[in-house]
């Protein structure tokens, strides 16, 4: 299946059998400002640390097969890289791919005896195949399990915090990874229908945990912020981004970028501090030049073509 590297070997994408896939794929957010941003030497290694469905590696490769370029993809899915992996096939020999989280880009590099990258892809959250198989348990308008791992190896479920965790902590995943103003009401409810075994059976204590008026004025569904906050919980998913942007530094040539698309003001919040921390004036050494000094969003119109990409903040860094 995979080697002991992570490595996805073609053999396994050949006869797969791909149950419950989608109709479609994933669209790639903010593609053309992903790959302008990202590639600087078409002739370069990209890592794609969130390749998902290979919607980003794609337009990469248009861009760089022709010219020696290579693209590493990375996911912490083994089922989403062999769902997606087939697309890749006219670029063969340009791509690797490797399951395992995106923390190891440096030892997997290493294995693979690459010196250093010319740029890294960070496309965060969960892409929309994730979302559809309500089997995943990722999203709170379909019954499935409290699952929402986005390593099915991985041995800690949402199940398990939902139903193992105090109120008291419970109330902190909440605030903290939900910025759920009703953190505490929701962990009563939660430990209160304990135990709580599926999407919909949670969907319904975070109902009763917030008052209706004010679910009735809310914009988003009123289980967004709590079905967020278990996801990051499970997945530790800000750990992750923090130590995958530090080993980036690590890997990159100079002149390398890091190309960050984020969904929530969190996961964004990490990224702006990490490039200002490492951020240097031109001539003085190591360190980021900032490329973007605001975050770039998507167009009018490509919101409206892909409602996934309305929070999305675009962020661009380059190695001195
Ligand atoms: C938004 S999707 C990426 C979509 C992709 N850019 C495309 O165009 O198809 C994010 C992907 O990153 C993966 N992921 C999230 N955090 C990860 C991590 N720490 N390590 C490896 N993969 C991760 C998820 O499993 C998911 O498949």
């Amino acid at each position: 299946m995979r080697d002991e590297t992570g490595r996805v070997g073609s053999d396994v994408v050949d006869g797969h059998p791909v149950e419950g896939s989608p109709p479609e794929f994933h669209i790639p957010v903010m593609v053309q400002e992903v790959v302008e941003g990202l590639i600087t030497d078409p002739s370069g290694i990209y890592v794609d640390c969130t390749f998902g469905e290979g919607g980003h590696t794609l337009e990469i490769l248009k861009r760089i097969a022709g010219h020696g370029g290579k693209v590493i993809g990375i996911d912490k899915d083994l089922e989403i890289l062999r769902y997606a992996e087939k697309r890749l096939k006219p670029f063969e020999g340009s791509f690797e791919l490797f399951h395992g989280p995106f923390s190891n880009v440096d030892l997997i590099l290493r294995g693979l005896k690459v010196r250093a990258a010319h740029g890294v892809l960070f496309d965060l959250g969960v892409s929309s195949y994730q979302l559809d198989a309500e089997q995943r348990g990722f999203s709170f308008d379909k019954e499935g399990p409290l699952d929402m791992r986005m390593d099915l190896q991985s041995p800690r479920k949402a199940e398990d915090a939902v139903n193992g965790l105090k109120e008291a902590e419970l109330e902190k995943i909440l605030r903290a990874y939900g910025e759920e103003p009703f953190s505490r009401s929701i962990a009563k409810q939660i430990v209160l229908r304990r135990p709580i075994l599926s999407t919909l059976e949670l969907v319904e204590a975070v109902r009763a945990g917030i008052p209706v008026k004010v679910r009735q004025k809310m914009r988003k569904h009123f289980a967004t912020r709590t079905f967020q906050a278990f996801r990051i919980h499970v997945n530790r998913e800000l750990e992750e981004l923090e130590n995958g942007l530090a080993k980036s530094l690590q890997i990159l040539c100079q002149g390398g970028r890091i190309v960050t698309v984020s969904f929530h003001s969190l996961e964004d919040r990490i990224v702006k501090n990490f490039f200002r921390d490492h951020s240097t004036k031109e001539g003085s050494g190591s360190g980021l030049k900032i490329i973007t000094k605001k975050p770039l969003v998507p167009s009018e119109e490509e919101v409206y073509r892909n409602r996934r990409a309305r929070s999305a903040k675009l962020r661009i860094a380059e190695t001195l």
